[in-house]
């Protein structure tokens, strides 16, 4: 699915269990695994790499994309992606895919561990014994029956912490924007506006992801409306909290303790927040269980997998179209479009500004993707980056190509018609093409211009009188110049003119496209000649 080369070495830079390097193996790609190699070293031996997989230590940077001059797939080993740079991958047309779920169970027991530790006191009386005292008094908890449990964002970890949290007697309230609400009465929650939740709440667990609109979500404001004698959880993402708001929450007595799984520096520099006597802590151990490890070790590299076979059907976050499409379906129908994108943006002499899909008689399900397909093809023989279907969008974007896809009823005569109409500032081409069956796609008309042919190879269009003599012409100078003739296809645009596409070999020794064209041109009838190759 990309123009960068094929390479399908992947490196594994983060420890990676077992099952999911024996699917590497099966799927007979060659691995290096290399847990804790350096910054210098990884971004010297990135290029030899197709695909890279990483867990959340790795700083998937612009850096690091542009250095791997052969990345095609980034593998996060997880949920967050707050260590890859996701539009910088997209620019670079690197897929980028994840784990979203394989580890959210184990994230939403470490919570509920963390929680019930706070409160009990567990890790600080553990030490104490562990240190030959017997202090019961001095290690007083709290009962989690009867309080009231805000939770921050009701995602995959957030909603499993509030249903594991029910049968514990607790009220439950939520602060989400992006949930319906529907799903929130279905988890028997409160979905109240966050000052509510910090007002009200008597422990507040953390379960957002890592974004501009959550950082430091947790700061002095924040803690000023907690109620007295607060808990706070955090086994999300350390950014989500201001920590020199929390300590000094922590130290008033505000906050009557913290349990901290996650940390805005990892590992960290300052020990201070997590030296004080009530903040208990974990070094982001939320999905490191056996099963959570497993888990997205197998979703991560299966993914990783199709994406380097060429898939473009993975469930990717920066696919730019739906993905987990059924690739059989889908593929016929992106090779046409992407053909036709090609054919037009070929014909076409000056820089394209308007890109126009019109789609009929094709699948709902697939028709975002032919339309990237399209654009691809429009910019593919105009790019000197490699184009994909990752980043064709976002390069069109940056070149001001505008892009429309127009869905339309049954076309006439055809089951069903793909067209990409290119307009530059002063002239316009489009092509049409049909699907005959998964294997057979047609293009059927050029500039509305109905001629038949298979959009592969290397192709000459030409416009001329239409008067005897000139197919004759045209196959005795061919033949003159050592090219064979695979196909030839005729149309009549008018009384007087005429259009060809001529299928030819490309000979052994090369094609001298300029040489070939003034050949022709010199011809008798001929009007206008150029020289088409599909990738
Ligand atoms: P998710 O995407 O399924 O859920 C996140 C929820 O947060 C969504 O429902 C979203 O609507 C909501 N949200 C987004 N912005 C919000 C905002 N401003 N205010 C309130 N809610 C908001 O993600 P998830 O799988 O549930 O993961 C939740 C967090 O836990 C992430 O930060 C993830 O990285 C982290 N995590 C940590 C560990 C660990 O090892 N400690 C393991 C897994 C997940
Ligand atoms: C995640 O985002 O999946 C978790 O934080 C776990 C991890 O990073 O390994």
């Amino acid at each position: 699915m990309s123009a960068r080369p094929k390479n399908s070495s992947v490196l594994v830079a983060e420890p990676l269990s077992e099952t999911g390097l024996a699917i590497l193996s099966q799927a007979g790609l060659s691995f290096d695994v290399k847990a804790g190699i350096s910054r210098e070293e990884l971004l010297s031996i990135i290029p030899g790499y197709g695909g890279l997989v990483v867990r959340s230590a790795t700083k998937v940077n612009r850096e690091l994309l542009a250095a791997g001059t052969n990345l095609r797939v980034v593998g996060r080993a997880g949920v967050g992606l707050d260590n890859v740079d996701v539009k910088a991958a997209t620019e670079l047309g690197v897929l980028v895919v994840n784990a979203p779920s394989g580890n959210v169970v184990s994230a939403a027991e470490h919570s509920i561990a963390m929680l019930l530790a706070l409160l009990r006191r567990v890790p600080q009386a553990h030490v104490s014994l562990k240190a030959g005292e017997w202090k019961r008094t001095q290690f007083v908890g709290t009962e989690l029956q009867g309080k009231t449990v805000g939770l921050v964002g009701l995602g995959q970890v957030g909603s499993r912490v509030a249903a594991r949290l029910r049968p514990w007697q607790v009220s439950l309230l939520a602060y989400d924007p992006y949930i319906p609400p529907e799903k929130a009465a279905e988890l028997g929650i409160n979905l109240v506006s966050l000052d509510e939740l910090f007002s009200r709440a008597d422990i507040i667990s953390l379960h957002t992801p890592s974004t501009a609109e959550t950082a430091r979500l947790v700061n002095e404001a924040r803690v000023a409306q907690m109620k007295e004698g607060v808990y706070l959880v955090n086994c999300a993402r350390g950014t989500l909290i201001d920590d020199t708001a929390l300590f000094a929450g922590l130290d008033s007595g505000k906050i009557a303790g913290a349990a901290l799984d996650v940390f805005v520096e990892e590992p960290p520099k300052d020990f201070a927040l997590i030296s004080h006597p009530k903040v208990i802590c974990t070094p982001h151990l939320g999905a490191s269980t056996v099963e959570a490890q497993d888990r997205v070790a197998v979703e991560t590299v299966e993914m990783l997998v199709e994406a380097l076979s060429g898939s473009p059907f993975v469930a990717a976050v920066n696919l730019p179209f739906p993905a987990g499409g059924d690739p059989h379906t889908a593929l016929p129908w992106m090779r046409l479009a992407g053909a036709a994108g090609e054919l037009a943006s070929q014909l076409l002499k000056e820089a394209p500004v308007k890109v126009e899909v019109s789609l009929s008689g094709v699948p709902p399900g697939v028709q975002k993707a032919c339309t990237v397909a399209a654009v691809r093809g429009v910019l593919t023989p105009r790019c000197a980056e490699a184009v994909n279907l990752v980043n064709a969008p976002t390069i069109a974007r940056q070149r001001g190509l505008s892009i429309s896809e127009i869905v339309e009823g049954g076309p006439e005569g055809f089951a069903n018609l793909v067209t990409v109409t290119l307009s530059s500032a002063s002239s316009r081409r489009s092509v049409s093409g049909t699907l005959f069956s998964e294997r057979h796609c047609r293009i059927v008309a050029v500039d509305g211009l109905p001629m038949e042919f298979t959009p592969e190879g290397n192709l000459i269009f030409i416009e001329n009188r239409d008067v005897p003599g000139v197919v004759g012409r045209i196959g005795t100078k061919l033949g003159e110049l050592g090219i064979n003739i695979a196909d030839f296809a005729l149309a009549r645009s008018s009384e007087s003119r005429a259009a060809a596409v001529v299928k030819i070999d490309r000979p052994e020794t090369g094609l001298d496209e300029d040489a070939l064209t003034a050949s022709l041109l010199g011809l008798p009838g001929i009007l206008a000649a150029r020289i088409v190759t599909l990738s």
